[in-house]
């Protein structure tokens, strides 16, 4: 029932111009990655169609974005979508770019931005879910306004994790995942960035009264309680669509 494309559902944005879901042959849709330029079809507009519900989950490192996306997946049956995942699938994965993504990661810099949009772009489409969630994206103002640019749309919420620094370094640092970047220099680095370049984001979805600020310290649960709030009038409306009222 989640997962149904309702056109009349709450989770899918009204008719908006975009090419995500566009009826184009998937290499058609490439194209647009090559030239950073949106598809247009002859005509010269962007054709009318239906966009899934984006969420964009913000945050400091070590904030808790990954678990609590976790929970809104178990939850509200969410597509997660971790930006991060995502680069360093690529790097295993020995793609041209995993070289650079990988030197980009161990500094704690940020990958360009056409080459994250382009692995969010394949996994949005591969997905038949009307619900995304994604994770550590838009990281910067460039992010953001290539998201805008090439997918053609706007996220329906963001979310943003506030975290004390003390707090996001002591769970970085015990994080033992293996990655390259959970270590103390790297740690520094990446806090410079997210404050420097996605604290502005922050900011840009405030003003737009999208951003919905969570306190991101207490147990997993307590924080999640916070987040439970934000969705659920979402899924009532979707029961009551199902039930025809
Ligand atoms: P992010 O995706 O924002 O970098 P993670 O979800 O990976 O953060 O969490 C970082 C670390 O902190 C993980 O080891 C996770 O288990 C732990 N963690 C997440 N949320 C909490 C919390 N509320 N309290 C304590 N530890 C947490
Ligand atoms: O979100 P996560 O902590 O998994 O991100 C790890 C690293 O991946 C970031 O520090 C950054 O180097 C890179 N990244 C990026 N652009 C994004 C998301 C992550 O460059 N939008
Ligand atoms: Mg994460």
């Amino acid at each position: 029932m989640w997962r149904r494309v309702n056109p009349l559902s709450p989770w899918i944005s009204s008719f908006k111009s975009s090419i995500v879901k566009q009826q184009v042959s998937k290499s058609k849709i490439w194209e647009t990655f090559t030239t950073g330029i949106p598809l247009q079809e002859e005509g010269g507009t962007l054709s009318e169609c239906r966009t899934p519900f984006i969420t964009f989950v913000l945050g400091g490192p070590g904030s808790g974005k990954g678990t609590q996306c976790e929970k809104i997946v178990e939850t509200f049956g969410f597509k997660h979508l971790s930006a991060g995942d995502l680069l360093r699938r690529e790097i295993v994965s020995h793609s041209q770019y995993g070289s650079m993504i990988l030197n980009t990661i161990r500094e704690g810099r940020i990958v360009p931005s056409e080459v994250t949009i382009k692995l969010i772009q394949r996994e949005i489409e591969a997905s038949d879910n009307d619900k995304i969630l994604i994770d550590g994206f838009p990281r910067t103002e460039e992010n953001r306004i290539a998201f805008e640019q090439i997918i053609g749309t706007e996220p329906d919420v963001v979310l943003f994790f506030d975290c004390p620094e003390e707090e996001m370094v002591k769970r970085v640092l015990s994080r033992n995942q293996g990655r390259i970047d959970d270590n103390i220099d790297t740690m520094k680095k990446r806090l410079k960035v997210f404050t420097a370049l996605c604290l502005p984001v922050i900011d840009y979805y405030a003003d737009k009264g999208k951003l919905h600020k969570i306190r991101a310290v207490g147990t997993v649960d307590e924080v999640f309680e916070q987040v439970r709030p934000i969705f659920t009038p979402y899924e009532e409306s979707e029961q009551l669509i199902s039930l025809g009222e």
